[in-house]
């Protein structure tokens, strides 16, 4: 049974689950990013994060198009661009990504990131699509704690299931106060660039410690995230060697002394830091 998290209102989603971001842009990789989605629901990553932002709704049409079918079995996160996030505009938004997702509701809807809409404006809205069916949970994204406090002062703000941010080994700024504000919450944090897009190190810490499990620096950041309590990592993989090997992630478990390693190369923030964006 692969690990999960649980939302505040109880229910448990999976750990692990797959990002779409720049999906969909190159019409040469489609098939592969299509087969890559399928295989990463067959492994059980069953948690897709999308935005009508990536690809301008392309992205949402391919997870469409690559889970055809598999529906039931899905944890569907979309998120809505802050411009779109007045009283209407979230409401027609959300339509617009379940026309393109081929689906009468999201188990997630987000905030992308904060703009000049009250929030009070964009909490009502998404507790209307949350009586009406189209939406099960919404969050928020790109909050650090100030942002939180101020939403959890809106009417129905405690309604908010989880947070997701910029959050891996090379980022571990939200651990100073974000990260355990929310666990104080009851909420979950969602990791975004949980590999850094990528771009991990080349040797160091990451890579001893991969050699000793047979693994890859990419494998051991998404097993140190995982290793995490209340933490859900959504790596993005296009091909399906990387759907593989991000699943093995699972299997890994870091031993204290690889833990040490990590904390001596990638120490825990002493202060705070603005969370960061990419
Ligand atoms: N809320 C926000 O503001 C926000 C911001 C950024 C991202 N996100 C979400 O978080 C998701 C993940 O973040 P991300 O896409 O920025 O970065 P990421 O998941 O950290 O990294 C994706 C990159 O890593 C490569 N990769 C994947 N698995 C690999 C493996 N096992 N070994 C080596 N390379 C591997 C991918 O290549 P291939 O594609 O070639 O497999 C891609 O280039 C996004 O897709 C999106 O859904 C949200």
């Amino acid at each position: 049974m692969d690990p999960t998290v649980t939302l505040p209102a109880g229910e448990s989603i999976p750990a692990l689950g797959q990002g779409t971001w720049q999906m969909a842009e190159r019409s040469g990789r489609r098939a592969q990013e299509i087969e890559a989605l399928r295989l990463g629901v067959e492994l059980g990553m069953t948690l897709i994060d999308t935005a009508e932002m990536y690809g301008e709704g392309a992205a949402e049409e391919l997870v469409a198009e690559a889970l055809a079918g598999e529906r039931e079995r899905l944890f569907l996160v979309s998120k809505v661009y802050p411009h779109n996030a007045g009283r209407q505009g979230v409401i027609e938004a959300c339509e617009r990504s379940l026309r393109r997702l081929k689906t009468d509701r999201l188990d997630l809807y987000l905030l992308h990131w904060r703009g000049s809409v009250p929030l009070e404006e964009t909490v009502a809205s998404f507790e209307e699509l949350r009586r009406s069916g189209k939406i099960r949970h919404w969050g928020v994204s790109n909050f650090d704690v100030d942002d939180m406090e101020e939403l959890l002062g809106v009417p129905a703000g405690e309604n908010c299931a989880t947070n997701q941010v910029l959050y891996n080994v090379t980022r571990r700024g939200p651990e100073f106060d974000l990260s355990p504000w929310m666990r104080a919450h009851g909420m979950p944090l969602m990791a975004y660039s949980p590999i850094e897009q990528g771009r991990l190190p080349r040797g160091g810490a990451l890579q001893a410690i991969a050699k000793a499990h047979e693994a890859s620096p990419f494998q051991i950041a998404l097993a140190w995230l995982l290793n995490r309590p209340g933490v859900i990592a959504i790596p993005k993989a296009s091909s399906v060697q990387h759907v593989q090997e991000n699943h093995r992630a699972l299997e890994i478990t870091l031993t204290p002394e690889d833990l040490a390693a990590i904390d001596a190369e990638f120490p825990a923030p002493k202060r705070k830091r603005p969370l960061e964006m990419i």
